[in-house]
């Protein structure tokens, strides 16, 4: 299976999760990156707004083309309990491309339920495995729980 993760991270703990999801798999990653300004506080309260109001934002170019792999692996961090903006902005350029998924997301409590349905609607399609690692998770071992998200999208 030709695997591909595709992640957004603001703070780097969903980068995390993605560089060890594609160092276990040894295949491709890529970064999206969002051109809107979203740091400090002001940022917060911006990012928090857009992606409650389920706002698109501008993305760089990607280099992968997702209709080339069997499964892409999306990640995202929770906010204000839906995906960032630029992984729906990801997924609106690329609707229709994806032959498998995988969604995973960082969040520092709850959420994923939201996040996970959100995703699921926005792409119209099922994802094979789903992960969702907390703040408390990073502070313990999850790696059971990153195993058994890789076997789900193998
Ligand atoms: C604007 C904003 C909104 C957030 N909303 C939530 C939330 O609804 N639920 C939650 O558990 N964590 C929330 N968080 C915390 C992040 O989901 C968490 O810190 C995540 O791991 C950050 O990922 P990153 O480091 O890859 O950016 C929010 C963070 C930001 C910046």
């Amino acid at each position: 299976m030709k695997t591909l993760v595709v992640y957004y991270s603001r703070s780097g703990h969903t980068k995390k999760i993605a560089e060890e999801i594609s160092n276990k798999i040894k295949c491709d990653i890529e970064e999206i990156i969002d051109t809107k300004n979203r740091k400090g506080i002001i940022g917060w309260l911006k990012s928090g707004r857009d992606a409650h109001s389920r706002k698109l934002t501008t993305i760089n170019e990607i280099r992968n083309d997702p209709s080339k792999y069997d499964v892409v692996a999306i990640g995202t961090p929770i906010w204000a309990g839906l995906m960032a903006p630029a992984i729906r902005t990801y997924i609106n350029q690329n609707k229709g491309k994806f032959k498998n998924v995988g969604f995973f997301c960082t969040c520092g409590s709850s959420g994923e339920i939201m996040t996970f349905e959100d995703m699921e609607d926005y792409a119209d399609i099922t994802p094979l495995s789903k992960l969702v690692i907390k703040s408390k998770d990073f502070q313990t071992n999850y790696e059971d729980k990153l195993k058994e998200f890789i076997k789900g999208i193998k």
